[in-house]
C-alpha cells in the first residue's frame, strides 16, 4: 500500500493530535504517502483532503483538540452518502484509511470497510471510554485528570463553607469518568448509569453526616445517570441542605494530552500504519492488559462494556 489517509471523528479527545502524528510519522517512515482528511467524514464526502508532511505535525505532540478538526455527519449513515467517501478516496488514490474516534466512528468505518471493501483501521479516540473492546480510549486519561482538578477545586471551596456540591460529568452512557474521578478525588457519591441509585438514601446519608459533624459532600454526576438539577433539588428536599449544582462541559474535553494518552496514541498510530503496510483485514485497534490487540469491527459491536463494580464498591467504602 502506497498511499493512505487519516480523519478523525465525533467528539474530539486530547491525544487525537498526538495520534495523526504518530502515523503521518510511522506512514513516511514506511515511504508512504499520507493524506489528512478534514472535519470527518463531513469533510471526506466533500473530498476536503490534503497531503501531509513530516513537518505538518511538528508541534502537535502536546495539543488538545484535532488539527485536522471533527465533526458529526449524520448522513454518513446513508449508504449512498458512504459511496460518495469512496469517490473521494478513489479520486486522490488513497489505497487506506486510518480512522481516530469513538463507537459511531468505528460503524462508519465498519460500513466502509463492509458495504465498499475500503481497508480502514479504527483508533479508538473519546474521553468517554464507552467501547467495550479495549480497555482505553485516546483521551479518557487525560479527562479524568481535568475533572479530577475540577473536583480538588470545588472541594477547597466545599470545605470552607460547608456545602454540598454536585458535578456533572461528561461520558455520555458510560459512567467511567465518573468512576475513576470518583475514587481519585474521594467524593462521597458517585452516581452512574450502570448502577441504580437511591436518592432517599443518599440524602438521609447526606443529613446524618451533617449530624455527625461533617459538613461537606460531594456528588459526582455522570451525564447519562440523571438530570443534575432534579437530583440538586431531590436531595436539597429531602435532606434540608442546598446542594450547589456545578457542570464545566467541554473543559474536561479538551486540553494537553498526558503521558497516557500520547504513549497509547504513539502506539495505536504506529499499529495502523503497520496493518494497512502489511495489508490486513480492516479492524479496530485497542489495548487489552497493556498490549496492542486488533478485533474485526463486528466484535467492536457486539460487545458489552463491562463496568468495574469492584472500584464503584471500593468508592463507596472509602469516600463516605
Ligand atoms: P463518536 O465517534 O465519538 O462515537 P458519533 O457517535 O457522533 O461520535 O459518531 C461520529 C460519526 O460517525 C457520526 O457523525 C457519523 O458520521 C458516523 N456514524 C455514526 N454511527 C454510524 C453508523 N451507524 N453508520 C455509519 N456511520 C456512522
Ligand atoms: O463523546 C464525547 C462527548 O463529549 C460525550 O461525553 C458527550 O455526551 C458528547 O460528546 C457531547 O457531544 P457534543 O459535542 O455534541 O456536545
Amino acid at each position: 500500500m502506497d498511499r493512505i489517509a487519516v480523519l478523525t471523528s465525533g467528539g474530539d479527545a486530547p491525544g487525537m493530535n498526538a495520534c495523526i502524528r504518530a502515523v503521518v510519522r510511522s506512514a513516511l517512515h514506511n515511504k508512504m504517502d499520507i493524506y489528512g482528511v478534514e472535519r470527518g467524514y463531513a469533510g471526506l464526502i466533500k473530498g476536503e483532503i490534503r497531503r501531509l508532511e513530516s513537518r505538518s505535525v511538528s508541534n502537535m505532540i502536546h495539543k488538545g483538540g484535532t488539527f485536522l478538526n471533527t465533526a458529526r455527519c449524520e448522513e454518513f449513515k446513508d449508504i449512498e452518502v458512504q459511496r460518495q467517501a469512496v469517490e473521494a478516496l478513489n479520486a486522490y488514490g488513497i489505497e487506506g484509511l486510518v480512522v481516530i474516534g469513538g463507537d459511531g466512528t468505528l460503524r462508519g468505518a465498519k460500513d466502509l470497510s463492509d458495504n465498499f471493501g475500503v481497508k480502514v483501521m479504527g483508533i479508538p479516540g473519546t474521553i468517554d471510554n464507552d467501547l467495550a473492546y479495549t480497555d482505553y480510549t485516546v483521551g479518557f486519561d487525560t479527562a479524568v485528570n481535568t475533572v479530577l482538578w475540577a473536583i480538588n477545586n470545588l472541594r477547597d471551596t466545599l470545605h470552607s463553607h460547608d456545602r454540598v456540591g454536585l458535578l456533572e460529568v461528561m461520558g455520555r452512557n458510560c459512567g467511567d469518568i465518573a468512576l475513576y474521578a470518583g475514587v481519585a478525588g474521594g467524593a462521597e457519591y458517585v452516581l452512574v448509569p450502570e448502577i441504580p441509585y437511591d436518592l432517599d438514601k443518599i440524602a438521609a446519608s447526606i443529613k446524618k453526616s451533617y449530624l455527625r459533624g461533617k459538613t461537606s459532600n460531594m456528588i459526582i454526576l455522570a451525564e447519562g445517570a440523571g438530570n443534575r438539577e432534579e437530583i440538586a433539588e431531590y436531595v436539597g428536599k429531602k435532606s434540608g441542605i442546598t446542594v450547589k449544582v456545578n457542570t464545566f462541559g467541554y473543559i474536561q474535553r479538551g486540553g494537553s494530552p498526558n503521558m497516557a494518552d500520547r504513549v497509547l496514541a504513539a502506539r495505536f498510530g504506529y499499529k495502523a500504519v503497520e496493518l494497512l503496510k502489511e495489508n490486513k483485514d480492516s479492524c479496530a485497534i485497542g489495548i487489552r492488559d497493556n498490549k496492542v490487540i486488533t478485533v474485526p469491527f463486528e466484535e467492536v459491536k457486539k460487545a458489552e462494556k463491562h463496568f468495574d463494580n469492584e472500584l464503584y464498591k471500593i468508592a463507596h467504602v472509602l469516600n463516605q
